[in-house]
């Protein structure tokens, strides 16, 4: 399962990183992967409300934005925002962020493809802020509301902290260790309670990941779904995403991964392969089934629409065994 954490200050070591990494390292007690994006590393263009991604799904923007940051919010189980109060809001760097996720935003709204992951996502806000001001957290927490809406996320629980301002002050902080340790039991326990099915084929770039948006879309929070393949691709079929929009489900940004990544992190009750030979993964006690389903790689639109449905008929009856 993995936890992916936006850092929004631009202060290097600061209390938002002291605070964010508080929690990652009790997600990473609890055996979680995790993995930290700072928002002033990145130069992205910010958005010009051109409205385009609602017509097309896409951002016409010419740069690596889509392509580097959507992969991890779509892998992520749980989206961390932290960010400290600039000015009643976030700072300037993180808004960039914040803003680019309008394309996501279209494709669930305008376009109705849903991210299938949004049934178990959750996410949480952490921030800080040097006033002692009531309403100090009031419009951070309505843009997080909204921003992990747009990402299909649950915004399930907040930590603010009010008169934090010089570095340090937050380590110090008499009750924050508590506060994080008592929202990591909750947030991460669920998951670890589920079941878990892998689903693995050859690049993780067709079979699937349908199976897994499938499975996901199905089982909704009921059991944990991952996907991965001996010989990941760079990216994923364009036709896979192509007839699983037609479902209405979202795959577009999702980047395929090697189930030796997978498998160091997890330990899954059922894995499923689908035609990646002899280097299928082994694991010890885990129940293994093989299913027999060609390979949508070099297939017409029309097979890979009948590959597509064999599967959503395979996951159905998989899921309601389980
Ligand atoms: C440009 C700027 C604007 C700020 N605006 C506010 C504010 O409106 N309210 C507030 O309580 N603190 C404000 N602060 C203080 C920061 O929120 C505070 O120092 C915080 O601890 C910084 O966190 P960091 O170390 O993670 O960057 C501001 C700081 C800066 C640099």
């Amino acid at each position: 399962m993995y936890v992916l954490a936006l850092n929004g200050s631009p202060r290097k070591n600061g209390n938002t990183y002291a605070l964010v990494s508080l929690f990652l390292k009790q997600a990473d007690k609890h055996g979680f992967e995790t993995k930290l994006l700072n928002s002033s590393d990145f130069q992205y263009m910010p958005c010009t409300g051109c409205k385009t991604c609602e017509k097309i799904g896409f951002c016409i923007l010419k740069d690596s934005f889509e392509q580097e940051i959507f992969p991890f919010f779509r892998k992520a189980d749980i989206i961390v925002l932290s960010t400290p109060v600039y000015f009643y809001t976030f700072p300037a760097q993180i808004k960039i962020l914040i803003d680019r996720m309008q394309t996501l935003w279209s494709r669930k709204y305008r376009l109705k493809i849903k991210d299938s992951g949004e049934f178990n996502r959750k996410g949480i806000l952490l921030s800080v802020g040097a006033t002692k001001g009531e309403n100090l957290f009031d419009g951070i927490k309505l843009t997080a509301k909204y921003f992990f809406d747009a990402l299909g996320a649950e915004f399930i629980d907040s930590l603010c902290y009010r008169r934090i301002d010089h570095r340090g002050e937050l380590e110090n902080h008499p009750h924050v260790k508590d506060d994080i340790k008592k929202l990591g039991n909750k947030i991460f326990k669920p998951f670890k309670n589920r079941k878990t099915i892998f689903f693995v084929c050859r690049e993780n770039a067709g079979r699937s990941q349908i199976a897994a948006s499938f499975a996901k879309n199905i089982a909704q929070d009921k059991i944990n779904v991952i996907s991965a393949g001996s010989n990941p691709a760079k990216f994923i079929n364009k036709k896979a995403v192509q007839v699983m929009a037609e479902k209405g489900l979202d795959i577009a940004f999702i980047k395929p991964c090697s189930f030796d990544h997978v498998i160091k992190n997890i330990l899954p009750n059922i894995i499923i392969t689908m035609g990646c030979d002899q280097v299928c993964p082994v694991v010890p006690g885990c129940k293994i089934e093989d299913w027999n389903l060609p390979d949508p790689a070099d297939k017409t639109i029309n097979e890979v629409r009948k590959i597509r449905d064999k599967i959503e008929i395979k996951v159905k009856n998989l899921v309601s065994s389980l």
